[in-house]
């Protein structure tokens, strides 16, 4: 445990995380680059889906839409089908309506303002931070659930006292911003995680207040009898299915509800109407009547 004072420790913690961060920083794409809409695009994929997947599917939607102008006039069922593989596909959604704001309004140049970019659908406190400093090098904390595990552990005192923001913007040095952000979310990605911190190989070790004191909690016993199954997962089910139905193609809803759940009943229908208008609410999927017949397809 360290004895000297929280200063010098505050220190001897940036010196040791940047020095490891320039020798170990994995080369992930988007840290090549700074240009706004590449790095919102990464942010946007990176809060909620593992990095290795977004490593994937992330250069291949920079192809498809390389710009903003090329998101904000793409057919939206084009950028749903896009996002295949993420999870989430409100965040595409966002995504969209986000460029098509930044094009009529920004004449295609995302601002860099923090207050202005929570301002477009999607873009909360954190992803503006994220953008701010990694795309405009803005010199401000940037705290995700990473971040604040990280920080929880190094600093577990001044985190119980401290609002999470607040404790990142004590413990953010006063130069290199980007480097120390990223450095934080490596961290927290790979030695210092969730259930397994790998604290004997871990750069801040002799710096952490927590370290090896950490309950490992390894895989958890699924519950018994299993939790129902979120809506999220049928809606992402569904918005699956319609990506792969040919182009301009729609599928009747009662055919739709036997595949996304093979045991579905008749007393289920008034939740499987609510979750197809909360998908049609939020752009993912049109509904329309035709014959009698209620027709869902993705959005044209
Ligand atoms: N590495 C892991 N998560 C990240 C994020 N949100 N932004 C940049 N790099 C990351």
């Amino acid at each position: 445990m360290p004895s000297s004072s929280l200063s010098h420790r505050k220190s001897a913690v940036t010196k040791a995380l940047l020095k490891w961060y320039r020798k170990n920083a994995r080369p992930s794409p988007w840290r090549k680059t700074r240009h706004p809409y590449r790095i919102l695009v990464s942010e946007i994929m990176l809060q909620q889906t593992q990095v290795d997947r977004v490593e994937q599917k992330y250069p291949l939607f920079l192809r498809r839409f390389p710009t903003f102008q090329s998101l904000a006039r793409a057919r939206t069922a084009d950028v749903i089908r896009a996002w295949a593989g993420m999870g989430y596909n409100n965040r595409a959604i966002h995504l969209q309506k986000t460029a098509q704001r930044v094009v009529e309004k920004y004449r295609g140049r995302l601002p860099g303002d923090i207050e202005a970019l929570q301002q477009f659908p999607g873009i909360g406190r954190y992803t503006a931070n994220a953008v701010a400093c990694f795309a405009f090098g803005q010199h401000t904390a940037v705290v995700d659930t990473n971040v604040r595990r990280v920080l929880s552990r190094l600093f577990p005192k001044q985190s119980r006292s401290m609002d999470e923001w607040d404790l990142a913007e004590w413990i953010l040095p006063k130069r290199k911003a980007y480097d120390w952000n990223q450095a934080l979310m490596e961290l927290g990605g790979t030695f210092c995680t969730h259930r397994n911190p790998n604290c004997s190989g871990c750069p801040l070790h002799r710096h952490c207040m927590s370290a090896f004191k950490i309950k490992k909690i390894g895989k958890p016993i699924p519950a018994k009898p299993r939790k129902a199954i979120p809506d999220r997962i049928y809606r992402g089910r569904i918005v699956s299915i319609l990506r792969n139905i040919d182009h301009h193609r729609s599928m009747e809803s009662l055919r739709l509800a036997a595949m996304i759940n093979p045991g579905f009943r008749s007393i289920e229908k008034k939740w499987f109407d609510s979750l197809l208008q909360r998908l049609q609410r939020d752009g993912l999927i049109l509904m329309r009547r035709r014959q009698k017949k209620l027709m869902i397809s993705l959005p044209k």
